[in-house]
């Protein structure tokens, strides 16, 4: 089973970026995290981080054929880009929404995603541990569903 994880602007800052509200764990450490339970789930993890909407874009739609889910952390995207919904919607890869922070705990405009109404589902709140609990998720549905 094939697993891509796509993270969108400035989380390439973790560790140093807000650690009040996003905790001390850089981009590198939650991705090994990631990575290690991937393994321990015995799925394959791409990871991917792009502080540009067209090249989060394209990597959404270089999916396409090439994952059997997503975990998507859109950052700031999550509420304003149509772009990033339509590719996930052309591409039809299922995917679970993931935040470290809780967004509906947040500032008015962060309560609000374009993209969660066609995920599989959202983890949001659980910090750099919001990452495994989605691809627990994630894994579930799609053996649930015959996929690897
Ligand atoms: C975030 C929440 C977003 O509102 C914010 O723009 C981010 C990070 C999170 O993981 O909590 O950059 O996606």
């Amino acid at each position: 089973m094939r697993i891509a994880v796509l993270n969108g602007p400035n989380l390439n800052l973790l560790g140093e970026r807000e650690p009040e509200m996003y905790g001390r764990a850089t981009l590198g450490e939650i991705e090994a995290a990631t990575r290690s339970h991937a393994d321990a789930l015995g799925v394959d993890c791409a990871w991917t981080q792009t502080n540009h909407e067209g090249e989060l874009v394209e990597a959404i739609q270089r999916l396409r054929g090439g994952a059997d889910g997503a975990l998507v952390n859109a950052a700031a995207f999550t509420h304003t880009s149509l772009a990033v919904r339509d590719a996930l919607l052309a591409i039809r890869v299922p995917f679970v929404e993931v935040h470290l922070s809780n967004i509906f705990a947040r500032e008015p405009a962060r309560r609000h995603s374009v993209l969660a109404d066609v995920a599989l589902g959202v983890v949001c709140g659980f910090g750099a541990d919001s990452y495994c609990l989605a691809l627990d998720g994630l894994v579930r549905h799609l053996r649930a569903t015959h996929v690897g």
